[in-house]
């Protein structure tokens, strides 16, 4: 008993100062998590994969939250868009929307996607979703009164 007790008390001390030797030594009171786990869990959420290797679409995907528009927009699109760059459609201007707009929203996505003229392909978001482009195009045209 008095061994047991010890055992707990050293491996939860372990389990403080550093969990992956801990799970190395009290294999039977730990949790069963790996350390590749618990990385998983404290990592952010939706952090963005430049390399195009590590996490998968689908956590990508559900990591688009309803402002993921205006996110995108702030961080990449609004350099040229805001003063219109380069003759970019100003943000939700309606006379530089309009012809635009006529395409519809997936042929302004395609357009996007592309590139053309001074638009650099993707709007320089490379690592961008076809689904996180549109909704950034839903929040930079005029919105419907
Ligand atoms: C380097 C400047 C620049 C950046 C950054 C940029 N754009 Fe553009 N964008 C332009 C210019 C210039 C045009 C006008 C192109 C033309 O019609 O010749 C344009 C046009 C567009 C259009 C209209 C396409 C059409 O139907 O004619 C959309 C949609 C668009 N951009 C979306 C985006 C999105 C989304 C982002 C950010 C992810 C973005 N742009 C970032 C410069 C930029």
């Amino acid at each position: 008993m008095r061994k047991i007790i010890s055992t707990l008390v050293s491996c939860s001390i372990i389990l403080v100062g550093a969990p992956s030797l801990a799970f190395a030594g009290c294999g039977q009171i730990s949790s069963p998590m790996t350390t590749e786990a618990i990385l998983n869990r404290i990592k952010p959420v939706g952090g963005v994969d430049v390399e195009g290797g590590g996490a998968p679409k689908a956590v990508v995907a559900e990591a688009l939250s309803a402002s993921a528009g205006e996110d995108r927009y702030k961080s990449t699109c609004s350099v040229c868009h805001e003063t219109g760059v380069g003759g970019a459609p100003k943000f939700r201007n309606e006379a530089d929307w309009k012809p635009r707009m006529e395409a519809g929203l997936d042929g302004m996505l395609k357009i996007a996607i592309q590139g053309k003229g001074a638009m650099p392909p993707k709007g320089t978001c490379m690592q961008c979703s076809d689904e996180e482009l549109r909704m950034t195009i839903q929040y930079m045209i005029p919105q419907k009164k």
